[in-house]
């Protein structure tokens, strides 16, 4: 193909992508099968690995995320992100429309009700149509810089639709995690020995603030617009700015209610309550908005929040019961999780008698006391927790729960460790031979995800154990029928199964092979991503800490993780008898390309572009500082590397000359990428 057809090709490969995840992700309407799509996108990585030059910005495949940053840069929105005022109370709302009409008096005041998406506000900018900026919400003026997050959300276009798009524009929303996303990622932290997130909001906010956003592209996270920033396009209704969001692109209330009075309003808001139910995200409340742009501006703003908005929030289904004790529970990486013993209560349709209480920090945040009357939630699909306590109800005859500094299992030292994710740091039982962990990781090993042994539950487990029959997955191949049948309520039959079980399971693929080993944060997602990267388990167990780092979707910690675990001699010698029991080693996903690009003349390097270049393109120059392993960033602070200058240069050339960073031209900018080429 010449370098003309090629580019031709990937216009058309990338527009028709964009189109594809556009009917998927944004109007839930998919239009060809996931084979066919996996294909155009193949075609289009291909593509770009011939002609690195081709790699626009824009391009479907830049939401894979790029290179890890140190820290945020900080950025001053254009227009301040204010909060809302809050109320719970239906009186307040009918005060709310009173004081507006007061005022503005004489005005017929048309307001209208969406849903509270329960997530984090975050404003994407564009310039020419091109996503530019994106960033966290902060103290409302200025925020922290996470376009290299925001780029990986599916619901976030790159570009906007339209032939004309706006100089500038600056969109409004909420990011948000739905309920099947939050449900898999718990699940498969859960699988990875991780601590879970309380729920899909802190999960959420835990994502948005990886440092490395090739950990944010694997969360499935969703976008939803709800408002203009900087630049209202001359358009006067709010409804008009709703159309214009979802003609651009991107996914704006399914449903809203236009209203003309407070009986409206009333009625919208409890209409809202039933049918939020049925979303596949949380929503906590109901935004009262008033309907003309024109007259919001008459109304103004407070400190902190528009006089021409309100949140009305919806109570959480909470109940009051009794905390008879606290139990500690010891995971299969020894993590230990207080949970709450209650005396069972009905919550939203269901009985509850346990509740978890996260760790111990939480525990003394909310100074949780056995024998207390507390208030347990449950929220959507959220586990029961906790939440707080009637602390007027105390008699005093309540106690303070000492969180143990031993295993309640084997009495071994507990040491605090911090997890990855942002969850949180834990308790740990230091003692591997712990028969709690032991168990877990057996029942782990065998379960449905990983090795598929049919039997190896928790019972067959526990009592292999207890027998002294298994201590490590290794000696699972070991076991006889004779010796399984000689368990307690164990028959004959069962344990041939179990056996039988054991032996199929020796020809499973490597991603089910590592995820049953239980590593630290190796879960669902990572064991996929190392089985493509991977030929076999011998491969990963001699590469470099790096080497494993560089595979997509693997960040550091994961890395640093699997070099540990490798390098512990009880592994080692599990492998080994892995190797001599028969069980396969080879991957059936092995993919021999599946490196991220982190080489190329400016590897790690961080290039912020200024002023108007002789003869590229802002977008060319990135694309091309992008393949070549650099990042492109906003603004220029003390971790920016180059300041890459063209005519008319303003601020940002300033700055760097007072922080001293090398600025370069064109000319120079052209030098170092054939030089490193
Ligand atoms: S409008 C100046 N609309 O609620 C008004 N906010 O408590 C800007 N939120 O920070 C917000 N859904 O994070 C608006 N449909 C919606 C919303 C919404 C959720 C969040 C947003 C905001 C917070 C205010």
């Amino acid at each position: 193909m010449s370098s003309a057809q090629s580019s031709a090709r990937h216009a058309v490969l990338a527009e028709v992508i964009r189109q594809h995840d556009c009917a998927y992700y944004v109007e839930a309407t998919p239009t060809i099968s996931d084979q066919e799509y996996d294909r155009l996108y193949r075609e289009l990585l291909d593509l770009e690995k011939s002609y690195p030059a081709l790699v626009s910005a824009d391009s479907p495949s830049q939401r894979v995320g790029g290179a890890p940053v140190g820290e945020f840069a900080t950025v001053s929105h254009l227009m301040p992100m204010m909060s809302l005022d809050n109320t719970y109370s239906q009186g307040e709302v009918r005060d709310f429309t009173q004081r507006l009409q007061r005022l503005l008096p004489g005005e017929t005041l048309t307001y209208v009700v969406e849903p509270k998406v329960d997530g984090l506000a975050v404003t994407l900018r564009y310039e020419n149509g091109l996503l530019t900026l994106g960033a966290t919400r902060g103290d409302g003026t200025t925020g922290d810089d996470i376009t290299a997050n925001l780029r990986t959300i599916k619901t976030v276009p790159l570009r906007l639709n339209g032939k004309h798009p706006p100089a500038v524009i600056e969109v409004r929303g909420e990011v948000y995690l739905p309920k099947a996303g939050f449900e898999k990622l718990n699940t498969e932290r859960l699988a990875a020995g991780e601590e879970v997130f309380a729920n899909p909001r802190n999960a959420a906010a835990g994502s948005l603030k990886q440092l490395d956003p090739r950990v944010t592209a694997t969360r499935p996270l969703a976008f939803l617009a709800y408002s203009l920033g900087e630049n209202s396009l001359g358009m006067t209704a709010h409804t008009d700015v709703l159309v214009w969001l979802a003609k651009s692109g991107f996914v704006t209330p399914q449903r809203i209610w236009s209203c003309e009075n407070i009986e409206a309003l009333i009625a919208a808001i409890d209409e809202l309550d039933v049918w939020r139910r049925g979303l596949g995200y949380e929503t906590d409340g109901a935004v009262i908005k008033l309907e003309a742009l024109a007259l919001r501006e008459r109304a103004g703003v407070t400190s902190k929040a528009p006089r021409w908005a309100m949140a009305y929030k919806y109570a959480a289904e909470q109940a009051r019961t009794r905390l008879r004790s606290i139990s500690i529970q010891v995971g299969r990486t020894g993590a230990l999780t207080p949970v709450a013993e209650l005396e069972p209560v009905l919550l939203a349709g269901s009985t509850v008698a346990r509740a978890t209480l996260h760790n111990e920090e939480d525990l003394r945040r909310k100074d949780v006391r056995v024998g207390d009357l507390v208030v347990v939630e449950k929220a959507g699909e959220v586990i029961p927790a906790v939440v707080g306590v009637v602390t007027e109800a105390r008699t005093g005859a309540e106690t303070i729960f000492e969180f143990p500094k031993t295993c309640p299992e084997c009495g071994s030292t507990a040491e605090k460790t911090v997890t990855a994710g942002g969850a949180g740091a834990a308790w740990r039982c230091t003692n591997a031979e712990c028969p709690a962990q032991v168990r877990g990781r057996l029942e782990h090993f065998c379960a449905r995800a990983a090795m598929d042994i049919e039997g190896g539950g928790e019972v067959l487990v526990a009592q292999l154990v207890k027998a002294g029959l298994a201590r490590n997955v290794a000696d699972l191949f070991q076991l006889t029928v004779e010796q399984v049948a000689g368990l307690e309520r164990m028959g004959e039959k069962s344990a041939r199964n179990f056996i039988k079980g054991v032996q199929t399971s020796k020809s499973r693929d490597l991603r089910r092979l590592l995820l049953g080993l239980g590593i630290l944060h190796v879960g669902v997602g990572t064991s996929k991503a190392l089985g493509r990267r991977f030929a076999n388990l011998d491969d990963l167990r001699l590469a470099t800490r790096d080497e494993v780092a560089q595979t997509n979707d693997i960040g550091e910690i994961i890395a640093d993780s699997l070099v540990r675990w490798f390098s512990e001699p009880g592994n080692q010698e599990i492998i080994e008898r892995l190797r001599a029991s028969g069980v396969n080693f080879a991957s059936q996903i092995f993919e021999a390309e599946s490196i991220a690009p982190k080489t190329g003349p400016f590897a790690g390097k961080s290039v912020v572009l200024t002023g108007t270049l002789p003869t590229l393109t802002r977008e060319e120059a990135a694309a091309q500082i992008e393949a070549a392993g650099g990042k492109v960033s906003s603004g220029v602070s003390k971790k920016t590397d180059y300041v890459l200058a063209g005519e008319d240069a303003g601020s940002k050339l300033e700055k760097a000359r007072q922080l001293g960073i090398k600025t370069i031209d064109e000319v120079e900018f052209l030098r170092l990428l054939s030089a490193g080429g």
